[in-house]
């Protein structure tokens, strides 16, 4: 079965569960919230959360007065997203779909969306949301740090750490200038965070 089938199933099974745990941005920590509010503030134009999961990223975008919408591959989670937060717009999709309506979104934000992925679907995922993106437009990808491409046991589906210097060249490589990098290991959480913050040209 190919990856993104079997990624569909397992937070398929898993939906509800995740949103209990994750489906509210006031529950996360203080500092996700601040780096997100910060990059969003910048964005030149509506913000496409990708793989936007229970949706509380595009909700919380929406309190702080940014138009947007959520896409994921699962419905289950768009369902969800829908009756959690029914004055946003959420549609299922994958990131792969992006890159098909042209340069309409002034950000992305891909919150942890893009460690599922092959590595070697990592660059045609950033072509695609390039292609999504209005000049100026920015990226914000969280990812888990690592010292090499390593794949991992992640509690819903197989999932990928990066090195921050091996992904940031990627998102180079895709058409964007990186503008920051953050790293921070969370004394309660067993992985280490990054997030890659980058504008189009
Ligand atoms: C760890 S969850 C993160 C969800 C949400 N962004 C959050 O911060 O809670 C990973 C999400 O990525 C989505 N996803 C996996 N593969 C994807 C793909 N190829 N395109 C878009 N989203 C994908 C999953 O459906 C899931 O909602």
């Amino acid at each position: 079965m190919p990856a993104l089938s079997l990624v569909r199933q397992a937070y398929s099974r898993r939906a509800h569960e995740y949103a209990e745990l994750f489906g509210d941005a006031a529950d996360a920590a203080a500092e996700d919230r601040d780096l997100i509010a910060a990059w969003a503030a910048r964005c030149p134009g509506p913000i496409i959360d990708v793989g936007c999961g229970p949706g509380q990223w595009t909700a919380y975008l929406a309190d702080l007065g940014h138009d947007g919408e959520g896409i994921d591959p699962v419905p289950e989670f768009v369902a969800g997203a829908r009756r959690r937060y029914p004055a946003c717009s959420f549609r299922t999709g994958t990131v792969a779909d992006l890159g098909r309506s042209g340069a309409t979104y002034g950000g992305a934000l891909c919150w942890y969306s893009l460690i599922h992925l092959e590595p070697a679907a990592m660059p045609g995922a950033l072509a695609a949301i390039r292609a999504c993106l209005v000049p100026g437009g920015r990226l914000l990808v969280g990812f888990f740090d690592g010292e090499r491409v390593e794949r991992f046991d992640h509690a819903v589906t197989p999932a990928y750490f990066w090195p921050v210097a091996c992904l940031a060249a990627l998102v180079e490589a895709a058409g964007f200038r990186v503008a920051q990098t953050e790293q921070r290991r969370d004394a309660a959480a067993s992985r280490p965070h990054a997030a890659i913050h980058a504008r189009t040209f």
